[in-house]
């Protein structure tokens, strides 16, 4: 069973992240981080910004892999995840920008694209913490339901659910990508520490389906279960559906009083 933390909103969740992040950066100074973009991780890498500079923790080589990127869009287009990255990740937490990657999404070299992501994942001796959020489909980074679970990084057509989900970062419905290149389900649960966030009540039914559901490509979020380290961080709202919220409470306020980490 993942660990589940129900917590009061979006800031405080953003503040577990960071205080998780910063204690792995203590014996690790090269972490390396899986990196979601959309809006919920943005209050972790907000209280993660604010650590780092209040406490003036070293980053200059922490390593990041972002999780996916839209095919095809220009380079330098705002809305590519590799700007957004930079703009919400690198730039605010003073990361160096070399050691951040995002899956190259350009047309012309797409063919080796996934294996090269997979190789420089490898590389890097692989994630330590993966930041996922969700999406209503269920969709992480941008494997849309039917997802083998098992995959690698690799090209995937867009659902067109998510892309009008998506269509608020573009001027119009048609400037969304219809193809994305995004790490596999199987290259995801690679990584040693999952923690997956999601807030408001659109996310209630994707985390119900991934916390308790089957675990079912139909549901790609269920992988989470298969992790023996996932910690799922998500408000009242995005909880109100999980049949265990009581369960799960119990066991968060009393993990303090165990003498080891708990994980599974
Ligand atoms: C996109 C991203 C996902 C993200 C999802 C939810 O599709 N590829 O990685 O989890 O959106 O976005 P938001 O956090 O904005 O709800």
């Amino acid at each position: 069973m993942a660990e589940v933390a129900i917590v009061a909103d979006a800031d405080e969740a953003g503040e577990l992240v960071a205080e998780s992040i910063v204690s792995l950066l203590r014996s690790k100074p090269d972490l390396v981080l899986g990196l979601a973009t959309g809006s919920t991780p943005l209050s972790s890498y907000r209280a993660l910004a604010h650590r780092i500079r209040h406490e003036r923790i070293d980053v200059r080589g922490v390593r990041g892999f972002a999780l996916d990127e839209y095919v095809g869009l220009p380079a330098g287009h705002p809305q590519s995840y590799r700007s957004v990255i930079s703009r919400e990740v690198v730039e605010p937490l003073g990361l160096t920008p070399d050691l951040v990657r995002v899956p190259n999404g350009d047309l012309r070299t797409l063919r080796m694209a996934g294996s090269e992501y997979e190789a420089a994942i490898s590389a890097a001796g692989g994630v330590d913490l993966q930041i996922l959020g969700i999406g209503r489909s269920g969709h992480i980074g941008f494997n849309e339901p039917g997802s083998s679970l098992a995959s690698l990084t690799r090209v995937k057509t867009l659902t067109e659910s998510t892309r009008s989900d998506n269509a608020r970062f573009f001027d119009s419905l048609d400037e969304v990508p219809m193809h994305c290149i995004t790490q596999g389900i199987g290259t995801i649960l690679r990584a040693r520490h999952l923690v997956l966030l999601a807030f408001g009540e659109a996310k209630a039914r994707a985390i119900a389906a991934a916390v308790e559901g089957p675990v079912s490509a139909s549901q790609p979020g269920s992988a989470i279960q298969l992790h023996p380290h996932t910690t799922v961080v998500v408000d009242e709202a995005a909880a109100s559906l999980l049949a265990h919220a009581d369960y799960y409470r119990y066991a968060w306020a009393s993990r303090a009083a165990l003498p080891i980490e708990q994980a599974g």
